[in-house]
């Protein structure tokens, strides 16, 4: 009789123990298992209680382009859903608006900052500030430099980018058999702005992909203006990049030369190259229309694709960037462990910064539905 009562008892505790083991197994999946499953978790509301009342500042340099009005709303949206209070500001290109407003978030209490700066030299005063009141930094899309303030680094990859334009030109423009087959074409370049570290990068991306064809002659610089130096846009201008390429057909083309390709590391600066050629006389769209690129897939651009004004742009992804600079921002605040992919290449002059770097993704006529729009950016209608 006692050993059936030990039996049964036994029986009882196995089946409670399955129980619990069960019931274990299902709170760990659903504590690791992200935001989207309807019912909170108690990691999100632990969280939420651990975020509660820290103060983010975000400072966006300019709202003239599309993708940073992008940007600024993914971070405050992603950090809000978190139970931060985010304070977001943009400073129009104005370098020294972008370091009061760093100021002043300072000076309103912000426990943490993230920066894409417009001139990230002029900001290094101000980021020690931040440092001296213990406030971590975030450098967003742009590299801070010269500055021992600064914990992470978001960003794509921006080598990557410029490698991405070169091997489309490359690609498309078949200038591998180029030589053999007795084609040669003239190229101009317009790179971004000297005092943002991306430009740089980028520059060296699609030197490193054509400076080939420069030196054997299937790519022609007729302006032989080929250098960072030269081909700069200071703060990614539209008009300053429209007026140089005025100047150079006029200047390098006005003989019957003819433009066949432009190097642009930015769409802002295509529409202004666009602009220019449509003025020297080229048609939009027609065999004549040189291969143009881009970068940041905005909306015009990708009209302007559609309709054979630019060839291609980068499509950089503003959600996942935000995502990856969220999680920095929860790393130096909450010491939970940031998404990490290159501790090498971004030094800043002072410290290599550990960075996350996204992928950059070509867009041109052909894909723009499957990237775009199948990922949900943009709607059809937006690109009518
Ligand atoms: C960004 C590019 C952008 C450019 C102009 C760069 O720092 O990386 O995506 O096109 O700024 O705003």
């Amino acid at each position: 009789m006692k050993k059936i009562v030990r039996k049964s008892l036994c029986v009882m505790l196995a089946v409670l123990l399955v129980f619990n083991l069960a019931a274990c197994s299902k709170k760990t999946e659903t504590t690791s298992g992200g935001t989207n499953s309807g019912t909170e978790s108690s990691s999100e509301n632990k969280t939420k209680t651990e975020s509660k009342g820290k103060k983010v500042g975000v400072a966006m340099p300019t709202q003239s382009s599309q993708r940073w009005i992008q940007d600024g709303a993914n971070i405050k949206e992603q950090l809000e859903a978190l139970g931060y209070e985010v304070d977001l500001q943009y400073a129009e290109d104005d370098v020294q608006a972008q370091v009061s407003q760093i100021e002043n978030l300072i000076t309103n209490g912000a426990d943490c900052l993230v920066i894409a700066a417009i001139d990230s030299s002029a900001l290094v005063n101000v980021l020690a500030e931040a440092k001296k009141n213990n406030i971590p930094v975030i450098a967003y899309d742009r590299l801070l430099m010269d500055t021992d303030a600064v914990s992470y680094y978001a960003t794509f990859d921006n080598e990557g980018v410029g490698v991405v334009i070169g091997k489309y030109i490359e690609e498309k423009m078949k200038l591998a058999t180029a030589k053999e087959e007795g084609r040669s074409y003239n190229i101009e370049f317009f790179m971004g702005s000297p005092d943002d570290n991306n430009a740089v990068f980028l520059d060296r991306g699609v030197h490193k992909v054509l400076d080939p064809y420069l030196e054997n002659g299937v790519l022609k610089c007729q302006s032989g203006q080929t250098t960072f130096d030269q081909t700069n846009t200071l703060r990614w201008s539209q008009e300053t990049a429209q007026k140089r390429c005025e100047d150079i057909l006029s200047g390098f083309y006005a003989s019957g030369e003819h433009l066949d390709i432009v190097a642009s590391a930015f769409d802002g600066l295509s529409y202004g190259i666009a602009a220019a050629l449509m003025g020297a006389g080229y048609t939009p769209g027609s065999d004549d229309w040189p291969l143009i690129t881009g970068q940041d897939a905005e909306i015009m651009a990708v009209k302007n694709i559609i309709s054979g004004k630019q060839s291609m742009s980068i499509f950089k992804d503003t959600r996942l960037l935000a995502q990856k600079a969220v999680t920095m921002v929860q790393a130096v605040l909450e010491g939970k462990e940031p998404e990490i992919n290159d501790t090498t290449t971004y030094n800043n002059n002072v410290l290599t910064v550990p960075s996350y770097l996204c992928t950059p993704v070509p867009v041109d006529k052909d894909n723009y539905k499957e990237v775009l729009i199948d990922s949900q950016y943009y709607t059809e209608d937006q690109l009518k």
